[in-house]
């Protein structure tokens, strides 16, 4: 993976996703070392972030690494008409890695064709979020034991929940059956559906919910992405559709864990935070050591 950029979860093999896992276990482990120290990292968020920029953040600096970047692209000269190909080629001369996040499905292939240095995928519109994948394998990992012959329940946008798209094609590798739940306008695009039929993994659509949630090693619930609908009126028609509350996780199994990649918005009652099978904000703070395994193992140093 050493000066890979990482644009696709198809990026990493089955044996490079074991080893970031085995690598972010140790720096969850040990978080602070100095392993960056001279490393300049980029963070180039064209699309709001909290969690994903933040946790990048986090770990370039726990590492003891420098980070220069933009989180607003109103601040950028991008609002003057600068290229993204221009503004990589840039940032590229500045720092040895650039992380970036977009709203046009495909701008980070395009930066790592264009990009002097490796670039990490932090989201590219609809299109895929292989770091949060990475954090989900590892989360699920944890709490199961395994990442093998798992129940994977995924509910809400799976037509444009990136992270959702990601979370498929790495669980291919390890024989899950997906019980994918969403309203029939933001059902699963076909061409994840078509990577099952060819790996022989088991899947079924639902429109309800409580079909999917008791069958369930994990419950991945999913906001509605607003910002990915051209129409209003067609999300205000969806955006209700699933509400999780604790009275519908009675029969769940007891290795269920409810993951959730954040923001939710209501999709996730806050009665079941306090539910030991929820297990969204850990999810999201394991995110900091999978990330430091990633930025490492791209730039060769693990
Ligand atoms: N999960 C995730 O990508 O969250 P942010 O949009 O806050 O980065």
């Amino acid at each position: 993976m050493k000066n890979k950029s990482l644009v696709s979860i198809s990026d990493f093999s089955k044996e490079d996703i074991l080893r970031i896992l085995v690598e972010a276990e140790k720096f969850e482990n040990n978080p602070n070392t100095r392993i960056l120290e001279g490393k300049v990292i980029a963070m180039l968020f064209f699309e709001p972030s909290t969690r994903t920029r933040l946790s990048f953040e986090t770990a370039v600096n726990r590492l003891g690494g420098r980070v220069i970047g933009i989180s607003d692209a109103a601040t950028s000269s991008s609002t003057k008409g600068e290229t993204l190909n221009d503004t990589i080629k840039m940032v590229s001369g500045y720092a040895d890695l650039i992380i970036m996040r977009h709203h046009i499905d495909g701008a980070a292939r395009y930066a790592s064709e264009v990009s002097a240095v490796p670039i990490i995928n932090a989201g590219d519109g609809s299109n895929q979020h292989p770091t949060q994948t990475m954090l989900d394998l590892y989360s699920i990992k944890k709490t199961q034991a395994t990442l093998e012959n798992l129940q994977i329940s995924l509910v809400g946008d799976l037509k444009y929940g990136r992270a959702v798209h990601s979370l498929v094609i790495a669980m291919s590798h390890f024989n899950p059956s997906f019980h994918f739940v969403s309203p029939p306008e933001l059902q699963i695009p076909d061409s994840y559906k078509l990577l099952c039929n060819k790996q022989g993994i088991s899947y079924k659509q639902y429109v309800e919910i409580s079909e999917a949630i008791n069958k369930a090693d994990i419950l991945y619930m999913t906001r509605v992405q607003r910002e990915r609908f051209t129409d209003p009126v067609e999300y205000e028609k969806v955006k209700n559709t699933y509400v999780l509350k604790n009275a519908m996780l009675e029969n769940s199994k007891q290795n269920l864990r409810i993951l959730h990649p954040l923001p939710r918005v209501n999709e996730i009652d806050m009665d079941v935070d306090t539910n030991p099978k929820a297990y969204y904000f850990e999810q999201a703070r394991n995110g900091v050591y999978v990330r430091q395994a990633i930025i490492c193992s791209i730039l060769g140093l693990l």
